[in-house]
């Protein structure tokens, strides 16, 4: 728990820096599950820092995002591949073919084979080293909605109707944002070796607490993190107001 957002971002911006130098001096690279909205944007700041700053290179870095809304153009201005683009990868050195964001144009009988497709990406690339995830207020990763098994792989899902109204700030009118997304499931997810989870503000208070201090279950996705030998939330002090 850090008193300010702020805090709680540079050092998990530090954790991923840490991630990727030790994996350089392997001659390795470190695959990371990336995760877009509010939450992550601190942490790409600092990392953008480190690297124009510090010289952190993410040459040696592929990433995986976790989630794109279904259908989206790359090039709308509420795509994660736009989002993604503005806030990290067109201000870093990570090798554009490095990059995958799943791909909200693809035609819906395509879709089931580009998931699986997905998931034999990350594991060829020996797995993910660590995600980072957002918490939504439905208790979402990613865009696993309540009733995602902890088993669930990438897929096309609907998106909870309070998920909807969060995201109606980004597209003008609630009407406008898409119904469906593409998503890494919540094994996609389980199956990274470090995860870390952010939640910031006293929005995130109550679900927070049923995430962490609740029952599992999969009315609240988050919770499944409980059983992760090597999940971490990171929080501010009003995210955290509701633990006991
Ligand atoms: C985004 C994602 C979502 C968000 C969550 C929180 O890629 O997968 O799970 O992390 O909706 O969003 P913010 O950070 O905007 O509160």
């Amino acid at each position: 728990i850090f008193e300010e957002a702020r805090e709680g971002a540079i050092s998990v911006a530090y954790e991923i820096a840490e991630l990727i130098r030790s994996k350089q001096k392997k001659g390795k690279r470190a695959v990371l599950g990336l995760a877009t909205g509010s939450s992550p944007i601190s942490v790409y700041k600092e990392l953008i820092r480190l690297h124009r700053e510090e010289g952190l290179s993410f040459e040696n870095v592929v990433t995986f995002n976790l989630d794109e809304y279904y259908p989206m153009q790359p090039d709308e201005l509420q795509s994660y591949v736009h989002f993604m683009h503005e806030q990290l990868f067109n201000h870093v050195d990570i090798r554009p073919e490095n990059i995958h964001i799943p791909d909200g144009t693809l035609p819906i009988e395509k879709v089931r084979e580009y998931c699986q497709a997905y998931e034999r990406q990350i594991e060829e690339c020996g797995g993910l080293d660590l995600q980072l995830l957002g918490i939504g207020r439905t208790g979402h990763i990613g865009f696993n909605e309540p009733g995602s098994s902890i088993t669930s792989a990438t897929r096309l899902v609907k998106l909870d109707p309070l998920t909807i109204t969060d995201a109606a700030k980004d597209f003008i009118k609630e009407e406008y944002v898409p119904l469906r997304a593409l998503t890494m499931g919540v094994g996609t997810i389980m199956k990274a070796r470090k995860i870390i989870l952010m939640a910031w503000g006293e929005g995130k208070a109550k679900i927070l607490q049923e995430t962490v201090e609740g029952r599992i279950s999969d009315e609240v996705p988050a919770s499944f993190l409980q059983q992760h030998p090597n999940a971490k939330v990171v929080v501010d002090q009003w995210a955290a107001l509701e633990l006991t």
